[in-house]
């Protein structure tokens, strides 16, 4: 498969101001001189900072000659990369067939309600990332939901809500 090229402008590429680039420079030398990067650097690029900022692709592109239309190509055209930030919790609600006749989308629909934002879309205080997945790999506790490394089976819509409330109490209680 190829990604498709499309043509980029800078101010097109989306920041949150407070990028900062120096977290790339492992990455940089990591792969500097070296031939079919992009995959593996976009991808080292989303684990440190959640997506691909603005600052990131201009850093990239200066450094390591990797072309910015090339590079945004990939990132639009595979789902693994994002190009706005994320909430602190990724919620991932398993939309695959099994969850998918076990009500998922009552799910979504309750976290939706309760986080006020749309499937996709992160909470205004940025704790959280709603999305719908495919299989999580444990259809026999459908319908599942996963944030970050911890399992949710056989939910309601409630269950999924008060498992969220649980999480922002948590966060409250967390000293700053
Ligand atoms: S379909 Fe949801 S875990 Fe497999």
């Amino acid at each position: 498969m190829r990604a498709e090229r499309i043509k980029i402008k800078r101010q097109d590429l989306v920041t949150d101001g407070k990028c900062d680039t120096t977290l790339l420079d492992e990455v940089i030398r990591k792969y500097s001189g070296k031939k079919g990067i992009m995959i593996p650097v976009l991808q080292e690029t989303q684990k440190i900072f959640g997506y691909i900022p603005r600052e990131a692709f201009l850093r990239l592109s200066d450094e390591l000659a990797l072309n910015l239309s090339d590079m945004y190509g990939v990132v639009t055209f595979y789902a693994q990369f994002r190009l706005s930030p994320v909430g602190r919790h990724i919620i991932r609600v398993c939309h695959g067939t099994a969850c998918h006749v076990q009500s998922a989308g009552e799910i979504t629909g309750a976290l939706e309600e309760a986080l006020n934002v749309k499937d996709g879309g992160t909470t205004k205080d940025g704790l959280f990332t709603l999305e719908s997945v495919a299989c999580l790999g444990c259809c026999s506790l459908a319908p599942v939901m996963m944030i970050g490394e911890d399992t949710y089976g056989k939910l309601t819509g409630k269950d999924a809500v008060r498992v969220i409330k649980n999480i922002r109490i948590d966060e409250k209680e967390l000293p700053v």
